[in-house]
């Protein structure tokens, strides 16, 4: 496991450099259903934030807020230092973002999507192509670059979509779910690099159902019914309910 997942004290000077994401009173209603109900929190620059709730919590609808995919109702936040309520144009250039639902083309190959996505951010083939070898180690993307998207096993797919969302090498990382269908094997690739990318001073901000993924995070978020229920370090959150597991923390905060 990388160094900075292995201690979570060990964030360096993140303590001490601005706040890459802050959220004051965000709220989201779908009609009458509030999905996202009034929550505030800060993530640090360089911290790996592990943003984690039951189905349906409201993470997605929270992330969609800040990267300007969704109008909030009400509330305020910053990314990057940008308004997520009238700079979203800012913000996205900015940040890299895996979404919940595969949302690459099926009918590229691999390398194609690379380079389409490589594009959209500015960079030229070799650029990308730079990148590709880069991130090889961790994704081993070059044994998928000419095969179909549509006809990769979930976990590959899951690597290209990563792979997507961090050629251009956003300061700030929203990543929902990255590991969902992903083999213990290539999971372990997936959070050596988030914890590289973290240790290099990206944010990263990562939603999971996986509660030992839960303990590679700087902090968590654990999000009931649209609320936050508790933010802060593994060890800090473990220290407050006398519990050891984060599993058994989570389940006592959401089982309610
Ligand atoms: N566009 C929408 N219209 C109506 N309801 C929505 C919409 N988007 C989300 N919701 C509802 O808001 C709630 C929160 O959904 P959200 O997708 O944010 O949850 P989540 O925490 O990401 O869950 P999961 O772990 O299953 O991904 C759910 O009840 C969902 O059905
Ligand atoms: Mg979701």
């Amino acid at each position: 496991m990388g160094r900075s997942a292995e201690n979570p004290a060990a964030l360096g000077n993140a303590a001490a450099l601005p706040y890459a994401v802050t959220v004051r009173g965000l709220t989201r209603r779908f009609g009458d259903f509030v999905a996202v109900d009034n929550i505030s929190f800060d993530v640090r620059q360089g911290e790996i934030f592990g943003f984690l709730g039951a189905n349906g919590a409201g993470k997605t609808t929270t992330i969609r807020m800040l990267i300007g995919l969704l109008k909030p109702s009400s509330g305020s936040g910053r990314v990057g230092g940008y308004d997520i309520n009238r700079e979203q144009e800012k913000i996205k250039p900015r940040i890299g973002y895996m979404s919940q639902r595969f949302s690459l083309y099926d009918d590229l190959t691999a390398g194609e999507n690379l380079a389409f996505f490589g594009g959209v951010y500015g960079l030229n083939r070799d650029q990308v192509a730079g990148r590709i070898a880069e991130l090889d180690s961790a994704l081993l993307l070059s044994a998928i670059a000419d095969r179909m998207t549509a006809s990769l096993p979930l976990g590959f797919k899951q690597r290209l979509a990563l792979a997507c969302a961090i050629l251009h090498r956003p300061p700030i990382l929203f990543l929902d779910e990255p590991t969902g269908g992903v083999d213990p094997i290539a999971r372990r690739y997936f959070w050596d690099l988030i914890s590289a990318l973290a240790a290099d001073g990206t944010t990263v901000f990562v939603t999971t159902h996986y509660m030992e993924e839960a303990e590679y995070c700087h902090r968590l978020s654990i999000m009931y019914k649209g609320r936050i229920a508790e933010v802060d370090s593994p060890p800090a959150i473990k220290k407050k309910y006398r519990m050891t597991s984060i599993e058994d923390i989570f389940i006592h905060l959401v089982d309610r």
